[in-house]
């Protein structure tokens, strides 16, 4: 099944967040204005799966002149975001100003490059440091990374969030720019998950990286190379 066929992933189309990623991509842009980008990048797409994904309810309201039926969002107090290190640190603070009083969880996974990749293309993950909170019913689950490359990272990340928990409300795996290949795989492994992007781009090339992509989002955020 191609990505087109899916109703498992969806784009985040908003204008300002395809303007907001179009300025991070170009190479002229620099360390701070890149990270600002990323978290702009974050409240966007927080809002926008407020809107599609969260219900409002109809409440009464005392105005200084009146009384009146209002709308208030169902379920944003039962909201987690997980942080998959460190890329998603920018993008998770843009997130916590959609959901400032999600709970939040920690997960340090990376690709161990040095191993080179597999057979099936992929990095073998390494995971060093897991702090999450404890996963309801209720629980609206965002896990954030703004690259979605070959998957490997976010199948090993999922694994870790769901197990032992129980099945969220929903499930949310956000990115900003993600591959064919890593949506497919993901997707597959995880059907009870919303895959949310703001590009589909074209490929990876033969080390992994998003083509056209942005590159390393974690070097251009923190200044490392
Ligand atoms: N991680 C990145 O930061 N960029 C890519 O293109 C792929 C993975």
């Amino acid at each position: 099944m191609t990505i087109e066929d899916r109703d498992d992933v969806q784009l985040i189309t908003h204008a300002l967040a395809r303007d907001t990623l179009s300025k991070i991509r170009d190479t002229g842009t620099a360390q701070v204005p890149f990270r600002k980008g990323l978290v702009k990048l974050g409240r966007i797409c927080g809002y926008e799966i407020i809107d599609g994904a969260l219900e409002t309810e109809y409440v009464p309201v005392t105005t200084p002149l009146t009384e009146m039926t209002g709308e208030r969002i169902k379920g944003i107090e039962n909201v987690v975001i997980i942080n998959v290190l460190r890329a998603a640190t920018p993008f998770v603070e843009g997130l916590l100003k959609a959901f400032p009083k999600a709970r939040q969880g920690v997960i340090s996974a990376g690709r161990d490059e040095e191993s080179g990749m597999d057979d099936a293309g992929a990095f073998p993950i390494s995971v060093d440091y897991v702090k999450l909170p404890t996963i309801t019913p209720e629980d609206t689950v965002i896990v954030a990374d703004p690259m979605l490359a070959t998957g490997s990272t976010m199948c090993t990340v999922l694994e870790a969030v769901l197990n032992d928990q129980p099945e969220p409300a929903n499930l949310f795996v956000l990115s900003a720019v993600s591959a064919p290949d890593g949506l497919l795989r993901v997707g597959d492994a995880f059907p009870e998950a919303t895959l949310l992007t703001v590009s589909l781009d074209d490929r990876l090339d033969e080390n992994g990286y998003i083509v056209p992509g942005l590159g390393d989002a974690g070097d251009r955020a923190f200044g490392t190379d």
